[in-house]
């Protein structure tokens, strides 16, 4: 499992790769407008911040097919790789998919909701897809299983195109998603909180600490070696 953060905070962005594995940043119109800053600035410090490792995937906001390039390509100049340009799943970010890899352009398709739309997209050349799991289970279909029919149907074709699942509101809908097969996940800053906390745990902790304290009071046991 690949744990992406879904901001363009740079702020949060830099607090949270400091504690959780994240192995990248995505983002959209919407996340990067949420910002209200230059964008160039922004994409060159979100770099700065993660490093030549992590990836950053940032939408193109072309519709057409040539644009959709042009932008990927001036993109990635910018953001630095690894660098995924996220092309919605359209009939222009289909033709546009092929002509960006051959650029040697990561291509992840967004705005995916159905098994097909994935399906098209990877037998198109995609690196990744992401299917919008709590924007499916907000229209009572079923996110997870439909995030588990893409992972099948990427198995019996015997493509390389990973899932990385996205739109979450939940712990359960991750939880879901990472047991139907999703290679990766998209996580806004609060539900990596979410993921990692329990009641019992933080109990247990208190627990241990206090029977440590009622014999050894405040020493440490770098104290007593
Ligand atoms: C990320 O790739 C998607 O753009 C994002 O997860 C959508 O999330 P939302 O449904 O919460 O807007």
């Amino acid at each position: 499992m690949k744990y992406l953060i879904d901001t363009a905070s740079p702020e949060t962005i830099r607090r949270y790769c400091e504690t959780f594995p994240i192995s990248g940043v995505t983002t959209n119109p919407t996340i990067i407008s949420k910002e209200k800053s230059e964008f160039r600035p922004l994409i060159r410090t979100i770099r700065e911040i993660i490093g030549p490792e992590r990836m950053l995937v940032v939408q193109t906001t072309a519709s057409d097919a040539g644009e959709i390039v042009s932008e990927a390509e001036k993109l990635r100049e910018v953001a630095g790789d690894p660098f995924y340009i996220k092309i919605p799943v359209t009939a222009e970010g289909l033709k546009a998919i092929p002509r960006c890899k051959k650029l040697g352009i990561g291509v992840t398709v967004t705005t995916v909701f159905t098994p097909q739309q994935a399906l098209l997209a990877a037998v198109a050349g995609a690196d990744y897809v992401a299917p919008f799991v709590n924007r499916l289970d907000n229209i009572a279909a079923d996110g997870a299983r439909v995030v588990g029919e893409i992972v099948e149907l990427f198995k019996r074709n015997g493509l390389g195109t990973r899932v990385l699942a996205a739109s979450f509101k939940n712990v359960e809908q991750i939880h879901r998603v990472s047991l139907a097969g999703a290679d990766a996940v998209t996580i806004h800053p609060d539900l990596f909180d979410l993921l990692l906390s329990h009641p019992l745990t933080a109990s247990a902790i208190d627990a241990f600490t206090r029977d440590w304290k009622a014999v050894y009071g405040d020493k440490k046991i770098s104290d007593l070696l």
